[in-house]
């Protein structure tokens, strides 16, 4: 069971997807657990004030360091287990991350807001991840992609019907096309040899169908794939049909 802690101040937006399709199953069946803490409930002024003014002057509002901590506090995890700042700042996120967090008793993930937090709740982290480069208006959207990422990885979340073993990114490379009945459709035909019942050869062209995909749409990732000799003939056949 992964324990999923989110500090957010809003934490209907995690509930909301938390409570569909397959992330909502890993819960229910007890294989993953998401509790949020809101930095809100933490306050003890009369107007639960999470955000001031920046030092130093300019535009927009600052994530106060109490509440956070206070709420940081209050989370009963285990010691030295990850806490996740997200923020544009940080390594983007990726699927090895998505792997080693799959294996973890508690996940602890901070969502950011408006402009920004403190600088001293960064000391909380132990990573900070981005999921691109570009700005959204919170942490919430990034937190809910780390828990979808992560949540799936967890044995008993995704159905035996759904396999991992051949998704993109898994041996760093990108998965092959996919086809479902029927078998032609407004003149585009399903590849023969899915038809064909030989799975020797199926294997045999998936396998060659990721490594074309991922060369032709990620060749950075192939630099980190486990390759056989086969495979890397493959390879060297595609590119000289390049040049
Ligand atoms: C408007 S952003 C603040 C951006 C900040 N002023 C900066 O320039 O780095 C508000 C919050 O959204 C979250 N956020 C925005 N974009 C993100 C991204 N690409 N990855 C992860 N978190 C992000 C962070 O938690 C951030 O604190």
């Amino acid at each position: 069971m992964v324990n999923f802690h989110i500090i957010t101040l809003f934490p209907e937006l995690i509930s909301v997807y938390c409570s569909t399709s397959i992330i909502c199953r890993g819960i229910k069946a007890e294989k993953i657990q998401v509790k949020t803490y809101n930095p809100r409930d933490f306050c003890h002024d009369k107007y639960r004030k999470v955000d001031d003014t920046p030092y130093g002057g300019g535009v927009g509002m600052v994530l106060k360091p109490e509440p956070f901590f206070a709420a940081f506090e209050s989370i009963e995890k285990s010691p030295d287990s990850p806490v996740l700042l997200m923020t544009p700042q940080g390594i983007p996120f990726h699927q090895d991350l998505a792997d080693t967090l799959a294996e973890q008793k508690d996940i602890t993930i901070i969502c950011g807001h408006y402009e920004g937090f403190d600088e001293r709740i960064r000391t909380l982290a132990t990573h900070e991840v981005s999921i691109g480069d570009f700005v959204l208006t919170g942490g919430e959207l990034p937190c809910l992609a780390v828990i979808d990422a992560v949540g799936r990885l967890v044995p008993g979340v995704v159905g035996k019907s759904i396999s991992l073993a051949h998704e993109s990114f898994v041996d760093s490379l990108l998965e092959g096309p996919q086809y479902t009945k029927p078998a032609e459709f407004s003149g585009m035909d399903v590849p023969e040899v899915l038809l064909s019942g030989n799975h020797q050869e199926i294997a045999r062209w998936r396998r060659r169908q990721a490594l074309r995909q991922t060369y032709l749409k990620r060749p950075d990732l192939l630099k980190e794939a486990n390759l056989t000799a086969e495979d890397r003939q493959f390879l060297e056949s595609l590119t000289r049909q390049d040049c």
